[in-house]
């Protein structure tokens, strides 16, 4: 049962927070509009970056950002470490991710989002040393049941029984990737359906863990602090994500042993990457996708779609907007 009174305390990250932190995501993917479809993806990253980080100052909160676009060196804003919002209000871990799907945005296709995901002080798995984590993650039926470590057409098995329907109707998202070759062909051969996705596994991971949707899992090698983030919605939705560190060779692998981090084939769970139920996730769509559509000029209206995730609660809320144009562009 939900407890009305369990997040009253300001110490936490609270719904007005939640509902606070989706103008931030707004106003990135409102400034990525005149960028969108033209094939300037890191012109499209600053406007959001920017546009994130100026909100972020004016909530009230105090953000440390996690996951952010990098160290401090390379990435003058959001970098990891940074303290963003008032400082008042309760102390919480961020991870940011401006645009995930920098090039869908550049060439005009589906499922960019801009994501930022919450959680309490302390909470948060920095993985950022080790670029990509191999990750598995289904809806509720799946916690328990699917298991990384399994090969994937027993996967896919245990799912399709859980689920209650035959295995060719299992559809399997997956990051279209050279290194994803034997994977799509273990699943097409346990006679599960893929569907291909050429970037955006925040969007992949969500859609496939929400009821109804049009995958049932969504499985492979992506970035880690994407891993994270989607691990904040996740908790919302109930359901099931597991992680595993994949350093591209033995140099990065030493930067993660030295961060602290698990390698060698080490299975973060969910609660091991973010502690807790206190998370909050929102995404704005940045282009049309299954989640939410994308951010759409029409004259002097600019309309977005929002989605806001709490942990503690386990809802997902939508936001629709409606924004002047001359405020904005
Ligand atoms: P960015 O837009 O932030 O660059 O990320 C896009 C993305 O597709 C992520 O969704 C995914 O986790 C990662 O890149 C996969 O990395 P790669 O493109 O190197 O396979």
């Amino acid at each position: 049962m939900v407890s009305l009174t369990a997040d009253m305390s300001p110490l936490h990250p609270d719904r007005n927070l939640a509902l606070e932190l989706v103008r931030a995501t707004e106003a990135a993917a409102i400034r990525s509009v005149p960028f969108i479809g033209r094939g300037q993806k890191e012109l499209a990253d600053g406007a959001a970056v920017d546009a994130m980080r100026a909100f972020l100052t004016t909530v009230n909160f105090d953000g440390v950002i996690v996951i952010g676009e990098g160290e401090k060196d390379n990435a003058p804003m959001l970098f990891n470490g940074e303290h963003v919002g008032t400082g008042r209000g309760p102390q919480c871990d961020i991870a940011v991710d401006p645009i995930d799907g920098t090039s869908l945005t550049a060439e005009g296709r589906n499922n960019a989002l801009s994501v930022l995901a919450v959680s309490d002080r302390g909470t948060m798995l920095d993985a950022s040393s080790v670029f990509y984590m191999d990750k598995i993650v289904t809806g509720p039926e799946g916690v328990g049941v699917v298991d990384i470590r399994l090969p994937v057409g027993e996967n896919i098995r245990l799912l399709a029984k859980a689920l209650g329907k035959p295995v060719d109707e299992i559809i399997v998202s997956v990051l279209n990737r050279p290194r994803h070759a034997k994977l799509i062909e273990d699943i097409r051969e346990a006679g599960a359906g893929t569907r291909l996705m050429s970037d955006g596994d925040v969007a992949g991971g969500i859609n496939a863990a929400r009821h109804n949707a049009r995958t049932d899992m969504c499985i492979g090698i992506g970035g880690s602090p994407e891993g994270v983030a989607t691990t904040c919605a996740i908790t919302a939705l109930g359901g099931h994500i597991q992680g595993r560190l994949w350093p591209r060779d033995d140099e990065e692998k030493q930067r993660g042993i030295d961060a602290g981090l698990k390698l060698d084939g080490y299975v973060y769970e969910a609660d091991e990457m973010v502690k807790g139920k206190n998370t909050i996730f929102v995404a704005t769509g940045v282009t049309n996708g299954e989640l939410v559509a994308g951010v759409r000029r029409d004259g002097d209206f600019v309309y977005t779609e929002s989605v806001v995730l709490r942990g503690a609660s386990g809802t997902l809320r939508r936001i629709s907007s409606e924004h002047l144009t001359s405020k904005w562009l």
